[in-house]
């Protein structure tokens, strides 16, 4: 069945290239959901399948010029858009895509997450990413550990686990944009479908072993400092 119709941004061999990127996207995240794949599974599915994507042909897909022009750039922290596969797709995605316009100095900012995975392509611009493995918390704070700090452009994927590099922040070099690939509720059962935990990565107090305990803020506190 095809995810598009006339009129859809599936229309001609750009448009079939990223039809079938996205149903192997929403077949590893249904799997992620199923329990078929674990979450490192999973990571490493999309990272294989994102890491070969044509980036121009993916922004061609998603009528990224279009898009870009009315999602503009926030103040503070990042502006997104939900990227719609085409008037015809009627079947519910397993994942949420999302595209994030990050403009120069800003940033998305520090937060670690519960519930939820997510990977992050950037499409355009260049960002200084961190990311630090969450290894755990309380209402307070998070205990975390370093694990990336790089430059990172077009084409270049990063995500995060449950756990593992499930801490990220991205800040823009330049104006910048992200294809995101979203999935919350990965436990039905847990309190809250998802939850964002902001950082003040600043305040940060060195514990042994390299691990930093890192308050934890309000979204306006932090869009403020860090946005
Ligand atoms: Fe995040």
């Amino acid at each position: 069945m095809s995810l598009g119709s006339t009129g859809s941004v599936f229309a001609g061999s750009v448009g079939r290239k990223v039809e079938r990127l996205v149903s192997k996207i929403d077949e590893l995240s249904g799997s992620l959901r199923g329990e078929v794949l674990s979450v490192e599974e999973w990571r490493s599915g999309i990272d294989q399948l994102l890491s070969a994507v044509d980036v121009q042909d993916l922004m061609r897909g998603i009528d990224f010029d279009r898009l870009a022009a009315r999602t503009g750039f926030a103040e503070l922290g990042v502006s997104t858009a939900r990227i719609n596969f085409g008037p015809g797709n009627h079947r519910q995605l397993s994942f949420l895509p999302k595209l994030f316009a990050v403009d120069t100095g800003r940033s998305i900012i520090p937060h670690g997450h519960a519930n939820m995975v997510s990977a992050h392509l950037p499409l355009a611009g260049e960002f200084r990413l961190r990311q630090y493995d969450q290894v755990s918390r309380d209402e307070h704070a998070l205990i975390i550990r370093p694990t990336v700090d790089r430059l990172i452009g077009a084409g270049d994927l990063s995500s995060i686990g449950e756990d593992d590099d499930n801490v990220h922040w991205f800040i823009a070099e330049v104006p910048s944009y992200t294809f995101d690939v979203i999935i919350t509720g990965l436990d039905h059962e847990a309190e809250h479908k998802y939850e964002i935990f902001n950082l003040d990565i600043e305040a940060a107090e060195t514990k042994s072993e390299g691990l930093l305990s890192v308050p934890r803020m309000s979204v306006p506190e932090a869009l403020k400092k860090y946005g």
